[in-house]
């Protein structure tokens, strides 16, 4: 057989994170322009499950004692598949999978830890990938399902975003329990998103705002409350095609966040040259305590607050937009 191959792209969350974790709504946008891409070819008998990630250089053997958490979490989007397929035994209703002879090769570039979801886009690229080699369907909504129980290796708690925006690739407006809900666009939005260079861990930020929320729920419950006004707000500013509006809710929004404590010095200093560059509004995206930022712009202020970023020691400078249509 041939080489299939498969990809996923990243994301980056426009409104409501960390109060998504409680409930409330957030809204995130794919983010096409970085992708994950899987190789997926099979190997001589009895060689079983290989994979590959090519940019750590290190290569993970299903089944053998000396894979780490990065390859438990790679190989469970394998399993994830196998499992969904039916391509399992075990006794007594409890599958165990037989691992294929196959070699999964992962290239990503979706910036690992920088709130860009690229746990998500990497296991659900592995799954799509997986799923094809083998002949086998997988609906959105199960590519989704599937992808979360990878990332509640990872994260613990994941609110189920991350997964929705990636296996739907659409814009979506979120909320526990209601899955993935398209919305209207009225003019076509476009963003910066800005690197700080630093690693974020999401658990360790999802932690962090879990231990304040434990020490003053009141508190929290309100910050989370006023997140998720301004969700309302920024849903119905970006169907208006009102952009400084959905500005004005980002900056509010990040407020918010360094309420939670998420935020840091480096997310403020692109942050603060976003706006003085033009930006409409500016916050940032994911977990925080590094990781991204995102700036919304008008398309013509685009390149002067890419040098602003830039300028003021953004790692790499991504370009988004959002169309009438979903995300380029
Ligand atoms: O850092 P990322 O890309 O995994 O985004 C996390 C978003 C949070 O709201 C902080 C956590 C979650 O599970 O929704």
């Amino acid at each position: 057989m041939g080489v299939t191959h498969a990809r996923a792209c990243g994301k980056v969350i426009l409104l409501g994170e960390h109060a998504v974790v409680y409930g409330r709504p957030a809204i995130a946008v794919p983010v096409p322009s970085r992708q994950v891409e899987v190789q997926v070819r099979d190997t001589p008998p009895g060689s079983g499950t290989a994979i590959l990630a090519c940019d750590l250089g290190t290569r993970y053997l299903a089944g053998t004692c000396n894979v780490d958490e990065h390859g438990r979490f790679l190989l469970a989007a394998v399993e994830g598949v196998l499992r969904a397929t039916l391509l399992h035994d075990g006794p007594h209703g409890a599958p165990r999978p037989t691992w294929p002879d196959l070699e999964i090769q992962v290239r990503s570039q979706v910036p690992i830890a920088r709130g860009m979801g690229s746990g998500a886009a990497v296991s659900a690229a592995i799954a799509r990938g997986v799923a094809a080699h083998l002949g086998a369907s997988l609906s959105r909504e199960r590519l989704s399902e599937l992808v979360y129980a990878t990332e509640s290796l990872l994260h613990g708690t994941p609110s189920g975003i991350d997964n929705t925006v990636v296996a739907y690739e659409l814009p979506v407006w979120f909320r526990q329990g209601l899955g993935a809900q398209p919305f209207a666009v009225g003019v076509p939005v476009t963003l910066v998103i800005g690197d700080t260079g630093i690693a974020s861990r999401t658990r360790e930020s999802v932690a962090l705002v879990r231990r304040r929320w434990e020490a003053d729920r009141l508190r929290l419950e309100a910050l989370f409350d006023a997140i998720g006004d301004l969700v309302q707000r920024g849903r119905e500013a970006i169907a208006q095609g009102d952009l400084p509006a959905l500005g004005e809710a980002m900056d509010r929004n990040q407020a918010l966040l360094e309420a939670l404590d998420v935020s840091d010095p480096a997310l403020e200093r692109l942050i603060a040259a976003a706006r003085r560059a033009g930006a409409l509004g500016a916050k940032l995206s994911g977990g925080g305590k590094g990781g991204c930022m995102i700036a919304l712009t008008v398309s013509e202020a685009a390149a002067s607050v890419e040098a602003a970023l830039r300028a003021a020691g953004a790692g790499d400078v991504i370009a988004a937009r959002i169309g009438k249509s979903g995300a380029s």
